[in-house]
């Protein structure tokens, strides 16, 4: 399958998504939303795939929301079209998802990577929410997923002054698992996924499930919903296969099963 706005490629059990509108820095138009989509559903149905990668280039992972095509619409437009709701479907993938971001993750460039389950940032990467500058607001969700990766202080400062925090600050203030040399960053984001792509596969949705349930509900609930998918797990043959696996001394050999 081609895309007109991303470049995929399988490496193994990995799905390496590429955006690919250069010229506008990776602006995120409707067309990038229906590619990622169609990308998105096409990785969580292919059993052969255990996770993906979402990139952009050294320059820009996204520089926003596509700000040429939403300067001429109408309140009308946005809310009766309910504009960006399509990226709920992106954050219904069902496994896991790493954004590698290189340069500027800016507006919905942020939103998107925050959408995935961590970021890995190239040692270059800054990340803004810059729309106040625009006299609007985060629209794809970043006022909620960021006060909940960094806090208030931080969102509140980063969303009313629109500045941009570099690797670094993004590193010490929860925003990124990690940050790698610009050069290695798709390698290591590989590295990483083709890690969790060797992982039993029920395992993976569920942690992925469950450490998502901790930003929608309370910790008592949280601690229920997490005891549950742990005690479903051993209804599946890969339980018994990681547990004999461990005391034979061997790597697990999973089916999904
Ligand atoms: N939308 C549309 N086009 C964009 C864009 C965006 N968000 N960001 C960059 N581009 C385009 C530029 O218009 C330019 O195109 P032309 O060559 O046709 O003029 C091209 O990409 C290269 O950009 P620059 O010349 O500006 O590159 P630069 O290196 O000088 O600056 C930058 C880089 C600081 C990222 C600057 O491009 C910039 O500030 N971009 C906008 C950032 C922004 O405001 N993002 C938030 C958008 S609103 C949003 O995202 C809403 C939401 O919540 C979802």
């Amino acid at each position: 399958m081609t895309y007109e706005t991303l470049l995929v490629e399988q490496r193994g059990g990995v799905t390496l998504i590429t955006l690919n509108r250069p010229q506008a820095l990776n602006a995120l138009n409707s067309q990038v939303l229906a590619d990622l989509i169609s990308a998105l559903a096409a990785f969580d149905a292919d059993p052969s795939q255990g996770c993906a990668v979402l990139t952009g280039s050294e320059k820009a992972f996204a520089a926003g929301a596509d700000i040429k095509e939403m300067a001429s619409q109408s309140f009308a437009d946005m809310y009766g079209g309910n504009f960006f709701a399509g990226y709920d479907r992106v954050t219904a993938t069902r496994k896991p998802v790493i954004a590698a971001v290189a340069g500027y993750a800016l507006g919905g460039g942020c939103e998107l990577a925050m959408m995935c389950d961590f970021i890995i940032a190239g040692d270059n990467a800054k990340f803004g929410q810059p729309e106040i500058k625009l006299a609007v607001t985060p629209g794809m969700g970043g006022s909620q997923r960021m006060a909940r990766a960094i806090g208030k202080a931080k969102t509140m400062d980063m969303c009313l002054t629109g500045r941009m925090m570099d690797a670094t600050e993004a590193e010490q203030s929860g925003l990124v698992a990690r940050v790698v040399p610009v050069a290695d960053l798709v390698e290591e984001a590989v590295k990483a996924a083709t890690t969790i792509a060797g992982m039993a596969p029920l395992a993976t949705l569920a942690v992925k499930e469950m450490v998502n349930a901790a930003f929608e509900t309370t910790l008592q609930q949280g601690v229920v919903f997490e005891r549950r998918l742990f005690h479903g797990l051993f209804g599946s043959e890969d339980q018994t296969e990681g547990m004999a696996a461990f005391v034979e001394k061997r790597p697990g050999n999973w089916t999904g099963r």
